[in-house]
């Protein structure tokens, strides 16, 4: 059979660029149901887009070729398409805009936008071979044990990233890309909690405080979260995606509070009061009995001399970590690396190598922060291909 666009991989990307690529779409996923990650998404409420999303908030080998197509498809954008549909939302932190009631309602708007747009949507399918005979595309297509072929002029491969194999995540947008002569740099776990197969922070499982954490250079002021396996929360998750393999991790255990004048105010005040018992007034008293071996906090505030009181204030500020590994593919959010943005273009995401592919979402090597960056990602770049066919 004969389509205009073939589209592989109806999550976010896909299902948003059916939605836009005019007449004659047919967009094809082996899973069993669409939009599965949307679904999942934000513990289920979907953190759709962020109000604050700019370009910085993004990595990639390319810091400038996501730019035109976030910001000729922007979050506001999306917000009217929500509010267009009469879905309730709500800032949650940080710009972060969540569903009120449930994901799926953003899963029934995309599939609801692609059956206006006349889109065909074949679950169940896998690609099983695909080739360019000069004028179009060649796919064969298995649909239920059934072999089908698909001659379609332009190809949009938005099957996303590594992240969650269970889900059905897999390296097929590399193969392609590859294919047909695109590079693909380095791929590795995103938005990934840290492990500790020692089971060190086993005894502060659950305990959660706001933290400034760093790695690489860069900063982020959220919560952190030890857990059974090590480090979670937001804060962990967004400097996992700069971090790399044998370097310690940084966090500012106390930010905002200038301990070193907090405590000299004590000292003559408050002289006989220990100072663990003034610690854990400021932070989680079991994190303040694991922190104890580590750093000295023996002895009353009125005993405190001014160098101590500083190596103390330096040892909370930048507390080193040095994670063993992290969760991986398994749990990751978000595959950062994918296919190379030097020979696809940044306005219409087209192939430089093939005329009528484009690659969209979480399989090019664009990759955002935690907090609805991802999902406006995928949006925008669906819209900007969709818009070009
Ligand atoms: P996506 O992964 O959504 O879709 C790819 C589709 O292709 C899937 O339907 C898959 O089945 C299909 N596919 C893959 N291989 C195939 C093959 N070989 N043959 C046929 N079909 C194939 N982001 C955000 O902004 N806010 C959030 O709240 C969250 N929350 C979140 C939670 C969890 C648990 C995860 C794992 C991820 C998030 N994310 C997120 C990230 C976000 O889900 C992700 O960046 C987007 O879904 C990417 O959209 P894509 O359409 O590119 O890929």
């Amino acid at each position: 059979m004969n389509v205009q666009t073939l589209i592989l991989g109806a999550g976010a990307a896909g299902m948003m660029a059916a939605a836009h690529a005019g007449a004659d779409v047919l967009v094809i996923d082996h899973a069993k149901a669409p939009g599965e990650k949307i679904r999942i998404s934000g513990g289920g409420r979907c953190n759709f887009t962020n109000m604050y999303c700019e370009p910085s908030r993004f990595l990639g080998g390319n810091p400038h070729f996501h730019k035109s197509a976030l910001k000729r498809y922007t979050q506001w954008d999306f917000v009217d398409l929500i509010a267009k549909h009469g879905i309730a939302y709500h800032e949650k932190t940080l710009g972060q805009l969540f569903c009120d009631d449930s994901a799926r309602q953003i899963v029934d708007m995309l599939r609801t936008e692609m059956e206006r747009a006349g889109a065909r949507l074949w679950l169940e399918t896998a690609l099983v071979d695909l080739s360019h005979d000069g004028s179009r595309f060649r796919a064969t297509l298995d649909r239920n044990g059934q072999r089908t072929e698909v001659r379609a002029k332009n190809l949009i491969v938005a099957t996303g990233g590594k992240s969650i194999p269970k889900m059905g995540a897999t390296g097929l947008a590399y193969d392609i890309a590859q294919q047909f002569g695109h590079s693909v740099t380095e791929t590795r776990p995103g938005l990934v909690p840290f492990t500790f197969p020692d089971g060190r922070f086993k005894p502060l499982a659950g305990v959660a405080c706001p933290v400034r954490a760093t790695s690489n250079g860069t900063s982020f002021d959220e919560a952190l979260l030890f857990t059974h396996r090590g480090l979670s929360g937001p804060s962990v998750l967004q400097v996992s995606s700069y971090w790399r393999e044998g370097q310690t991790v940084s966090f500012d255990l106390l930010p905002g509070t200038d301990l070193e004048a907090h405590l000299r105010g004590l000292r003559t005040q408050q002289g006989k009061r220990s100072l663990t018992t003034e610690l854990a007034n400021l932070l989680p008293a079991r994190l303040v009995e694991h922190l104890a071996p580590q750093i000295d906090f023996n002895g009353n505030l009125g005993d405190l001399s001014d160098k101590r009181i500083a190596a103390l204030a330096e040892a909370l500020r930048d507390w080193q970590v040095l994670p063993q590994g992290t969760e991986g593919y398994r749990t990751a959010e978000v595959t950062l690396g994918g296919v190379a943005t030097d020979a696809v273009s940044s306005k219409t995401m087209m192939s430089a190598h093939q005329p009528g592919l484009y690659f969209i979402g979480e399989a090019l090597d664009v990759t955002g922060w935690l907090g609805g960056y991802n999902f406006q990602w995928a949006w925008s770049s669906a819209v900007a291909a969709g818009r070009a066919i």
